[in-house]
């Protein structure tokens, strides 16, 4: 069953204008370790590939029915991307506390998520699957 959906777009000047003036002041306070190696990694991508984090933090903030302005740290929501370039979100922290409560008893949560972005866009959906915990057989 589906436990919730979220979608942002996200303006990638803003974001290069926010790294301008705020650096890696902004960059620590919002991005992991993992997505600014990521975006620090792509000398010609670096705003969109923050941009498109950003707009997953968001959407996944909507898909868990929080919003930021709950509490929930922009950290505590990360993305990072498998070897085929798929992105995966974690959550952490009240998050991750977050997503335990809207979880129906016996079942697991799985949060998918899809980016894209074409300039000046950055763009991103979620949603929260829970699925059965399959029992002894
Ligand atoms: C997946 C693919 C369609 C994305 O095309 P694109 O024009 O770069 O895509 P967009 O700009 O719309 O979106 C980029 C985002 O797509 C997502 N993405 C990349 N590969 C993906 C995949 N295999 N599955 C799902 N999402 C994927 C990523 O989140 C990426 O953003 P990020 O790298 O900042 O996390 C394209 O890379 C493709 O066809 N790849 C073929 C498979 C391939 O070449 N794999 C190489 C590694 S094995």
């Amino acid at each position: 069953m589906i436990l919730g959906i979220g979608t942002d777009l996200c303006n990638i000047d803003r974001i290069e204008g926010v790294l301008a003036r705020h650096g890696d002041r902004f960059k620590n306070r919002v991005y992991t370790e993992r997505e600014q190696r990521k975006a620090e990694g792509r000398p010609r991508a670096i705003a969109a590939t923050y941009a498109k984090r950003w707009a997953a933090k968001e959407a996944c903030s909507k898909a868990l029915g929080t919003g930021l302005r709950m509490g929930i740290s922009w950290k505590d929501m990360a993305v990072s991307n498998l070897r085929t370039g798929q992105p995966v979100m974690h959550v952490t922290g009240w998050a991750a506390e977050r997503l335990a409560a809207m979880t129906p008893p016996g079942h697991e949560a799985i949060i998918h998520v899809t980016l894209t972005d074409d300039a000046p866009w950055a763009q991103a959906f979620v949603v929260i699957e829970a699925r059965p915990i399959a029992g002894p057989t």
